[in-house]
């Protein structure tokens, strides 16, 4: 795939001009084994955040609590949370507490499932996670805008019985698309982020900072929790010398797997949790790399061993299955049926693709900026769109819905409300019919997936590519 029109500044011109040490000194401890919380304040508002090195200018952000990501949440698994956000900004905003099952009001789409909260105004979020996990917070009114400038956080729930583990690591990463001066770049929502790959950046931070090393001690066993917090893009994620063993994905335990090819494939919005086991000798580095797209790999960042001798002779063998969270099995012998196929976006060379006959669809730009469709629709914007549900469901009835993805790019297609189980790729069936909130789908996929559609009210179901949903490709489904 050709980017090269995506990448004004390279990540490297960056990571060039600060200095190892001075990046290194930089890094932040995250609490590990927290007491989970049932109170919690967030405040969305400007601020500056020193995303690159602290000899660099801080960058412009809008953001939770005054940091980028916003505070790690820890709620305990099924205990009712309360969560005030308040808004200071110039613009309605809401929040969306990604991939947790929650009462429709709760849910946070503006127009569908509450009123948006206005500059000045504080929501009150109240629910009662009933799935443990790892998940995320960000925006969904101007969510290309809001998430692309900042606002977004990591959200765990924490289980009654946590695997046996030394320590409880977050990785959040995050996408910016930076000026050479360190600013936000402007041009949101350009056609040809739309119509293409979304805005994919020029810089990944970890935990809100470019970042040269993690420190790690040999022979630790850590519990890493991978949150692809980007607008636009994809990370395959690879660990020099280290086998890491995937216990969750979306916040849902699998039976625990090492990745297909030593990869950790995250589209935008996906999490994956994994058991690391540090193999590696003190005093060495090992690299972590993300080579999603061709020809533009680069190090997300290091594992740093101390010299310290290992923590233990042996590997630690303490078993690392997660408890199952309690979803609802669908029945796939008397499962409704449907079929959303996803239409448009244009081809790599700039060629429009199944643009002609689709209804509500046109030129980029025109139309409300429509570019793609579902079944033939395309909803707009980040909020209602003053349509009907696509498809209605009866409230326990479950569901497979086939997507077929007809366009040339890859989307991660997300359901809100609900998880679902993946039955099959292209015909063939899955392996452990994973649970996830989001399906990356890659160009020309037809993915199967199940549900129960047990949670009333009107629920998104949307690509997570920002642009791409704010230009067509989400449709809206009701539980009734
Ligand atoms: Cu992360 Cu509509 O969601
Ligand atoms: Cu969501
Ligand atoms: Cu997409």
């Amino acid at each position: 795939m050709n980017m090269k029109w995506n990448y004004p500044l390279s990540r490297r011109s960056f990571l060039l001009a600060g200095t190892g040490a001075a990046i290194a000194a930089s890094m932040r401890p995250w609490p590990t084994r927290a007491e989970g919380q049932n109170e919690v304040r967030l405040t969305a508002a400007p601020a500056q955040a020193l995303l690159i090195a602290p000899d660099r200018p801080e960058t412009a952000v809008w953001a939770y609590n005054g940091t980028v990501p916003g505070p790690v949440l820890r709620l305990r698994q099924g205990e009712p949370s309360r969560l005030l956000v308040e808004n200071r900004l110039d613009e309605e905003t809401t929040v969306h507490w990604h991939g947790i099952r929650l009462p429709n009001g709760m849910d946070g789409v503006p127009g569908l499932t509450q009123p948006p909260i206005r500059p000045g105004e504080t929501f009150a979020y109240e629910f009662a996670p009933p799935d443990a996990g790892t998940f995320w917070y960000h925006p969904h009114a101007d969510g290309l805008v809001q998430l692309g400038r900042g606002l977004a956080g990591p959200l765990i729930v924490e289980e009654r019985e946590p695997v046996a583990v030394d320590r409880d690591v977050l990785w959040f990463l995050s996408d910016w698309r930076l000026t050479r001066d360190g600013k936000i770049a402007g041009g949101f929502g350009n056609m040809m982020d739309a119509g293409m790959s979304g805005r994919v950046g020029n810089m990944v931070t970890l935990n809100g900072r470019v970042s040269d090393a993690e420190p790690v001690r040999a022979g630790e066993r850590i519990r890493l929790r991978l949150v692809n917090g980007a607008l636009a893009r994809m990370m395959a994620l690879g660990f020099e010398g280290h086998r890491p063993v995937i216990i969750a994905i979306d916040g849902q335990p699998c039976e625990p797997q090492e990745a297909v090819g030593g990869r950790l494939l995250l589209g935008p919005a996906m999490r994956i949790d994994v058991v690391l086991d540090m193999q590696g000798e003190p005093g060495r580095r090992y690299a972590v790399t993300d080579d999603f797209y061709d020809g533009l790999a680069y190090t997300l960042t290091q594992l740093r061993y101390s010299q310290e001798p290992p923590l233990r002779a042996h590997p630690a063998d303490a078993p690392i299955a997660l408890p199952p969270n309690p979803l609802p099995e669908p029945d796939l012998t008397s499962a409704e049926r449907h079929e959303l196929t996803l239409q448009g976006g244009m081809m790599g060379g700039g060629m429009m693709k199944g643009m002609g006959g689709m209804d509500g669809m046109a030129m980029p730009g025109m139309n409300g900026g429509a570019v793609w469709a579902i079944n033939g629709m395309s909803m707009t914007g980040d909020g209602d769109a003053h349509m009907e549900p696509a498809l209605t469901f009866k409230r326990g009835q479950s569901v497979v819905l086939t997507l077929s993805n007809q366009t040339a790019w890859w989307h991660p297609m997300h359901v809100h409300g609900h998880s679902f189980r993946v039955l099959s790729r292209n015909g063939e069936s899955v392996p452990h019919r994973q649970w996830q909130d989001t399906v990356l789908m890659q160009p020309k996929d037809t993915v199967e997936v199940a549900f129960v559609a047990d949670n009333p009210g009107d629920w998104m179901l949307h690509c997570h590519v920002a642009d791409h949903q704010m230009s067509g490709l989400m449709t809206v489904f009701r539980v009734a």
